[in-house]
């Protein structure tokens, strides 16, 4: 009864922080010690459930699990230190789809100590379909990130397909569970005809839309954990799987919203259709452009009172948010008045520029959300775009035929003057030419955005 005891208020204490974890990653200034917090709840809610266990356990288990620690620690450890920014998104995705594999696989091996028992039988095998498709579909998911399967595959019919097959899952674990069935064929075909469902879920999604599909797939594996918390009447795994669903539902809809996209037309086709790489899908507006020399772009800015900075992924891909920094500091001490605009779905990842520029400890009121900003840009002298596209492509408002149209952008048409610097005149994610470009305010600054960026400060510090 004491340990019992005890490991109840462990879990108590662990669910306590996992909840205060999740607020504090609510803010860039406390969200490194949120992470902290919840991380040394699951670390003792870990211990907790080996050592205060009240059964016995056989010393080869107790080698098992520590072998198991041992790995997922190591290797967990090395690869997020290693992980670059960019890449974060396939990392979380991989995470996410080990989760989904645990709750599966607890589920196939509960199944035999519950025959019987309808309610637990119901819950081990939505626990088996939910943490499956979640496994498999982050793996495709994985792979399309990573460039492995960089074209949507779909076959004839396939929303049709893949709606049948859901049913079929569904009708087929219900005769399971009401049979009272202890067939372990019917088990593994449950488990398998899963797996092949949340492989044929991802495949025909565009890869612009990988991190939504992540996002869902995520709250997936929240709602598999707190299956496995419910059937073990384990508290702690039910509260950390119900925070994990619910945060990633809330997230894949805010990351929907930010696209003007519903998660059906995330689901079954529109913006991923065009799923193309980069350098492909140049059609649309085209004309002339001017380019600009650093120099000009330095002069430019060193007599203005606003300049507004617009991040984009190529600054996250060029590593040029220390430079940016130092850029903006040095605009400040001019006397000039910047900020950044940041847009939510700028770069590969929620809230990626904010925690791109949170490293270079840029100060957190200089960086303005979409619709707070978007007044703000006809009082503006330079708009520098630095590796942003999409965000700030006007076909958004202007061509209803455009991927795009209808997603809310950044309004740096409306500024004076804008100067876009990226390497190329390829498009960005989702693969349409920008209008922008061709803008009789806009001036292109062509290169690397650090060595542009490097270059700009030189010339500055010049003048
Ligand atoms: P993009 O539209 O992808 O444009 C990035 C631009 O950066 C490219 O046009 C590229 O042009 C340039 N670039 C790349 N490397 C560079 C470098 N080293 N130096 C300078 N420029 C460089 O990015 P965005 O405007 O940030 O928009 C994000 C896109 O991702 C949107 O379509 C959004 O919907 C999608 N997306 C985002 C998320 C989240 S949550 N953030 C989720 C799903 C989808 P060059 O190759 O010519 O240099």
């Amino acid at each position: 009864m004491e340990y019992i005891f005890s490991l109840e208020i462990i879990y108590l204490i662990a669910s306590i922080t996992y909840i205060l974890g999740l607020k504090m990653l609510g803010n860039p200034e406390t969200a490194r010690n949120g992470n902290l917090i919840a991380a040394g709840g699951m670390t003792i809610a870990i211990f907790g459930t080996i050592f205060l266990y009240q059964g016995e356990i056989p010393m080869l288990i107790y080698s098992l699990i520590g072998i198991g620690l041992l790995l997922g620690t190591v290797v967990g450890w090395l690869v997020a230190k290693k992980v670059a920014m960019t890449k974060m998104p396939e990392l979380v995705s991989i995470f996410n789809g080990m989760g989904g594999a645990s709750a599966a696989l607890i589920g196939l091996i509960e199944f035999n100590h519950y025959t019987g028992d309808t309610l637990s039988i119901v819950t081990i095998l939505a626990g088996i379909i939910i943490g499956s498709i979640s496994f498999s579909g982050s793996m495709i998911a994985w792979a399309k990130l990573n460039g492995t399967l960089n074209k949507p595959f779909r076959l004839p019919k396939y929303n049709l397909l893949n709606n049948l097959m859901f049913v079929l899952l569904i009708v087929f674990a219900a005769f399971i569970a009401w049979s009272g069935s202890d067939s372990q064929l019917y088990l593994y075909i449950l488990f398998f005809g899963a797996l092949a469902y949340g492989v044929l879920f991802v495949l025909p999604i565009g890869g612009a839309d990988m991190p939504v599909v992540i996002s869902l797939l995520n709250s997936f594996t929240g709602l598999a954990a707190a299956l496995g918390g419910f059937l073990y009447g384990n508290m702690v795994m039910l509260t950390g799987g119900i925070l994990v669903g619910s945060a990633g539902t809330i997230l894949t809809f805010a990351m929907c919203d930010a696209m003007n996209r519903s998660l059906v037309n995330v689901i079954f086709g529109g913006f991923g259709d065009t799923d193309l790489t980069v350098g492909e899908g140049t059609d649309g507006p085209q004309g002339s452009i001017k380019k600009a020399t650093v120099s000009d772009v330095a002069i430019l800015m060193n007599y203005s009172q606003r300049v507004i900075i617009v991040p984009g992924y190529g600054l996250a891909v060029a590593q040029a948010q220390h430079a940016i920094h130092e850029l903006e500091q040095l605009l400040e001490k001019k006397g000039v008045q910047v900020k950044y605009a940041i847009h939510p779905v700028a770069g590969r990842m929620p809230g990626h520029m904010n925690v791109l520029l949170a490293e270079t400890n840029v100060a957190y009121e200089k960086l303005a959300e979409m619709d707070d900003v978007n007044p703000e840009f006809p009082n503006t002298d330079v708009v520098f775009v630095v590796g942003a596209n999409d965000v700030v492509n006007p076909a958004a408002h202007n061509d209803p035929s455009s991927p795009i149209y209808g997603m809310p952008i950044l309004d740096v048409e409306n500024a004076k003057s804008i100067i876009i610097n990226k390497r190329t005149m390829n498009p960005g994610y989702a693969g349409i030419q920008n209008e922008l470009f061709f803008n009789d305010k806009t001036s292109m600054l062509f290169g690397d955005a650090k060595s542009v960026i490097q270059a700009l400060i030189s010339e500055l510090k010049g003048m």
